[in-house]
């Protein structure tokens, strides 16, 4: 996949093509979209939409399997209180159980509907007051059942005070959903060469020090492919196959970065297997 845009024709006049397969016989690619936008910011809304819809299709088996157990309960319920009702005289206590089972199942699949496709959403990401604690928890949770199915102890500490920043919430909490599913990447990577029985653990960490609220995601994974040190935040730029990286996930978060005026790296761990994410927000003098 091959995609990039330009902008000199007017001021804002954006495209974005995307060709794939190239065939080297005619020197062409043989599928391509050009897609005029009407402005930059459309451009970037729509990398950063699409760039949360392909971290979505990695996620879709733990999702679907998450969603799977609410199911499966509220159907066991369901036909112990059919069961309960055909054998006559059902007992009153019992079967207010099961119903009340079935609500609390419903909300809870409902609940992990609803995160999904807030996450799917393309929203504006206007600047909201928030705290760096709301983001973490918040991509935390969402990725939580990824961790599990995936066999990964994610620790995340956050301080019980931290200063309030004005951030693009959506923008933030996909770049600790970005930086969670690359950790997690980096772990199985490890797996596969040969560390097949280590125990996978990301640390989500935040501090603050005079100026700044540092946020870490620090994992124990193979650490970063030599070949791509320098080039990690450019657009395109994937160690993955096909269908699971885009490379697009430093790219949109260095730009969220850039806009809210703070900074990005990524850096082998220095006396341990695994890398660390780490991401600066500057706190302006009086909060
Ligand atoms: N925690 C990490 N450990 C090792 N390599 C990483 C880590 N995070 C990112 N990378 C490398 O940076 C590349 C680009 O990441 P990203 O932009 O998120 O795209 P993608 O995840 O789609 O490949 C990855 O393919 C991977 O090689
Ligand atoms: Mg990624």
């Amino acid at each position: 996949m091959v995609e990039f845009r330009r902008g000199h024709d007017h001021d804002d006049q954006w495209y974005l093509l995307i060709a794939r397969d190239y065939d080297a016989g005619t020197a062409s690619w043989r599928y391509g979209c050009l897609i005029r936008l009407r402005t930059a910011k459309a451009f970037q809304t729509q990398m950063r939409h699409s760039a949360r819809l392909m971290e979505l299709g990695g996620m879709a088996s733990a999702l679907s399997h998450e969603l799977r157990q609410p199911l499966f309960t509220i159907s066991l319920a369901a036909e112990n209180g059919l069961m309960l009702l055909q054998n006559g005289q059902p007992d009153q206590e019992r079967m207010a159980a099961k119903f009340e089972r079935i609500v609390e199942q419903v909300e809870r699949a409902n609940a992990i509907v609803q995160r999904t496709s807030a996450y799917a959403r393309t929203e504006r990401d206007e600047r909201v007051a928030m705290d760096l604690a709301q983001a973490v928890q918040n991509a935390a949770r969402f990725m939580r059942p990824v961790m599990t199915e995936r066999d990964i102890d994610m620790q995340v500490v956050i301080p019980s005070t931290l200063p309030i920043l004005s951030l693009p919430r959506i923008g933030i909490e996909q770049i600790i959903v970005n930086a969670l599913q690359n950790a997690a990447d980096s772990i199985d990577t490890r797996r596969e060469s040969g560390a097949c029985g280590i125990m996978g653990v990301i640390k989500v960490d935040i501090q603050q020090d005079a100026d700044a609220v540092l946020l870490t995601v620090c994992d124990n994974g193979a650490g970063l492919d030599p070949g791509i040190r320098n080039t990690a935040f450019n657009a395109f730029c994937t160690t993955k196959p096909e269908g699971k990286g885009t490379g697009l996930g430093l790219f949109v978060c260095r730009q969220i970065m850039d806009e809210v005026g703070g900074s990005i790296a990524i850096a082998d761990n220095a006396d341990s297997a695994g890398a660390t994410l780490t991401l600066r927000f500057p706190v302006s003098e009086g909060g």
